[in-house]
């Protein structure tokens, strides 16, 4: 079948209409959902009425599936599928609460950063709790030269340990065991993407150094490249609908849940998470073809 696509934003997202997850995908039409998905980064599905065993089904026919750690939070019996949510259940929080508030790749912080997460919205709050996807692709062709010289060939730090308090206040800090298990990890900035071969820019909210950069400056361009991964025009703002599930690449977008009001509604959305492979630099600069400059 030719996929029907509908964009969702002028430089990146695509809704794919007319899928039924109720049947299995057959290798062709799963053929065209990943070459759409390595081209529009993310692909909205509606109406999605799987159960977590089809959703763990399909998302592995993608790649082998990552385990979240902590345990804790994963779906009990399906430990590939994290919850993200603020429902409590006897006095016990059944998923992660406020998980992604705030811009990041999944899995940036780590040696083998994840590929891609597929998430399903099962229950929404009536109003806010949308996520944010910004095109990195998009960002990394609409830098300026100077930066974009700047950066090819080097590397940034991410760092869990470092930033775990800030970013996640409400959870138990890391412990020693934790923070051993995951050490700072020095990732390209300017990334080929292993598929598409085209160049994004990888930056996030765990980094904080730049090899062969003195502190301060490093510090300085993170902060500006953060700010210009998420500038408005790069950012498809997803206001969700039960049923919706919305597939990202992390190696050219990122994402960001925003706030709701966690202490009336409840919000609980199940996700998959794709292993990924050891970032690779871009040597050269491939740009998307079509990347609409804004
Ligand atoms: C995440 O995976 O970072 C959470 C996204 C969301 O809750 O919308």
């Amino acid at each position: 079948m030719a996929l029907r696509l509908r964009p969702l934003h002028a430089t990146f997202g695509a809704e794919v209409v007319g899928v039924d997850f109720a049947r299995e995908v057959d290798p062709a039409t799963l053929a065209e959902i990943e070459a759409a998905w390595y081209h529009y980064s993310i692909l909205l599905f509606r109406g999605v009425a799987w159960t977590p065993a089809q959703h763990v089904a399909f998302t592995r026919r993608l790649g082998p599936l990552h385990i979240m750690e902590p345990l804790e939070f994963n779906l009990p019996g399906y430990p590939e599928v994290l919850v993200v949510s603020n429902v409590e259940k006897d006095n016990k929080p059944i998923g992660m609460k406020r998980a992604g508030w705030g811009w990041h790749s999944d899995g940036e912080d780590k040696v083998l950063p994840n590929a891609g997460s597929f998430i399903h919205a099962l229950k929404l709050p009536p109003a806010d709790g949308d996520t944010l996807y910004a095109d990195t692709y998009a960002a990394f062709a609409a830098l300026p030269e100077d930066v974009r010289r700047k950066i090819m060939g080097r590397r940034a730090c991410f760092s869990r340990a470092r930033f775990h308090e800030v970013y996640y206040p409400h959870l138990p800090p890391l412990t020693d065991a934790q923070k051993k298990a995951r050490p700072d990890v020095w990732h390209p900035i300017a990334r080929r993407h292993p598929n598409s071969g085209w160049t994004a820019l990888y930056i996030g909210r765990w980094a904080y150094k730049i090899d062969g950069m003195a502190d301060g400056a490093a510090q300085e361009l993170i902060d500006y490249l953060k700010d210009f991964a998420t500038r408005p025009e790069f950012v498809y703002r997803h206001q969700w609908r039960a049923g919706d599930a919305l597939l990202w690449d992390n190696r050219c977008a990122q994402h960001c849940a925003t706030p709701f009001d966690d202490a009336k509604y409840q919000r609980l959305m199940q996700r998959t998470t794709i292993e990924g492979e050891t970032p690779l630099m871009a040597e050269r600069e491939v740009l998307r073809p079509d990347v609409a400059l804004v």
